[in-house]
């Protein structure tokens, strides 16, 4: 049994949340700098840091009284490392280690992709009694787990907890990254993803002939900027052609071009590992045209998809204290220094690219 607080202020959003044994959400709070920073088109760097330093103390006082939860009744204060913005790291790691002192608490250090993964063995709620609240068996690694946010786009294999193996990632934008782009080239205002997902619904995702990128036979890796880079010439034809630009159409063929690739790569993932589990995480999982065509391959394929309701897809911090309890779980030491590491990779790694451009 534990009671671990999460912390998250790896991008825009401030977030604490409180987590019993992993997978009970006692709190989850999360103050979005999203309007902040719409009227730039993206985040910027150093406001996200100024406004990760307003907001922490308050939003973790306010995960701990939701949560009803003293801090010596903490078994750990867990924070996001990296990867994310070296700015938005150190305010987090700064406020989660002078809690973790004042209070005699064990500090954790967790890396936010892996953290992504674990919100799929998160209950929203607090817990409603039955082995996970809903008299269901809570899901078990092994599992093949895609990881599509607004900076990352990775395949990886999770063998048993906290172990995490690559298999593939993107070369060049994300797909998170994708979406936004294109929206903002399209004047649909940030974050991207939603506002396409929405207007996907009314158009024709065969409408517009896009490329999808499977790149060479049996890769794993992804790649989206020629996709982007297709859309802004579809653009630019029909502006010097004089026609105008069907924007839903248009959102559904680019939508369903990034929903193809990722179903097609996460199943021959799941064919070389041999796993019938499949985990799908970050930003883009909450699009519902990505969660329609994964629901029905999986259904055809007999494989057990787990993709957590959309407020945990997104930047949250219940994510992090869940990985927290799973690395305590697995025997954590806590012998290795707690720094930030902008460019942290799944596994520990380093990545290969930075962070997006944006
Ligand atoms: N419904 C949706 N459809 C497609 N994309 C979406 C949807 N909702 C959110 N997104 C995208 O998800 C991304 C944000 O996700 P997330 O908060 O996980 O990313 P991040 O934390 O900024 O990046 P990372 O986790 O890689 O550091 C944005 O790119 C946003 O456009
Ligand atoms: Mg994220």
């Amino acid at each position: 049994m534990s009671l671990v607080l999460g912390l998250e202020t790896s991008c825009d959003e401030t977030a604490a949340a409180v987590v019993r044994d992993g997978r009970h959400v006692l709190s989850n709070v999360i103050a979005s700098q999203v309007a902040l920073h719409r009227r730039y088109g993206g985040v910027v760097p150093e406001l996200a840091s100024r406004r990760h330093l307003e907001a922490f103390l308050p939003v973790v006082d306010q995960a701990l009284r939701e949560a009803d939860v003293a801090p010596r009744g903490l078994d750990a204060v867990a924070v996001t490392t990296g990867p994310g913005l070296v700015g938005a790291l150190v305010v987090g790691l700064a406020g989660a280690s002078s809690l973790a002192l004042a209070w005699g608490t064990r500090l954790m250090a967790v890396n936010h992709l892996e953290a992504h993964a674990y919100a799929v063995f998160l209950e929203p709620g607090p817990d409603r009694g039955g082995p996970d609240g809903r008299g269901l068996r809570p899901p078990e690694p092994p599992m093949v787990v895609l990881i599509v946010s607004g900076g990352h786009t990775s395949l990886a294999e999770l063998s048993g907890h906290v172990r995490f193996r690559p298999l593939g990632e993107t070369r060049d934008d994300a797909a998170g990254e994708a979406f936004d782009k294109v929206a903002r080239h399209l004047g649909l205002g940030y974050p991207g993803g939603p506002v396409i997902d929405r207007l996907a619904d009314a158009g024709d995702p065969g409408a517009v002939a896009l490329p999808r990128a499977y790149l060479q036979p049996g890769s794993l890796d992804f790649s989206f900027s020629g996709l982007k880079t297709a859309v802004i010439y579809h653009v630019r034809q029909a502006e010097a052609a004089g026609r105008t630009v069907n924007l839903p159409d248009l959102a559904a063929s680019f939508q369903a071009a990034v929903v193809d690739v990722l179903v097609e790569k996460s199943f021959r993932a799941l064919e070389v590992t041999g796993h019938h589990r499949l985990a799908v995480v970050g930003g883009v999982a909450a699009n519902r045209g990505l969660r329609r065509a994964l629901e029905a391959r999986a259904e055809r394929e007999g494989v057990e998809l787990l993709v957590p309701p959309p407020e945990l897809c997104t930047d949250n911090a219940a994510m992090v204290a869940g990985l927290g309890h799973f690395l305590l779980a697995a025997g954590w030491a806590g012998t290795e220094p707690v720094r930030v590491n902008p460019s942290l990779g799944l596994g520990g790694r380093e990545r290969r690219r930075g962070r997006r451009g944006r």
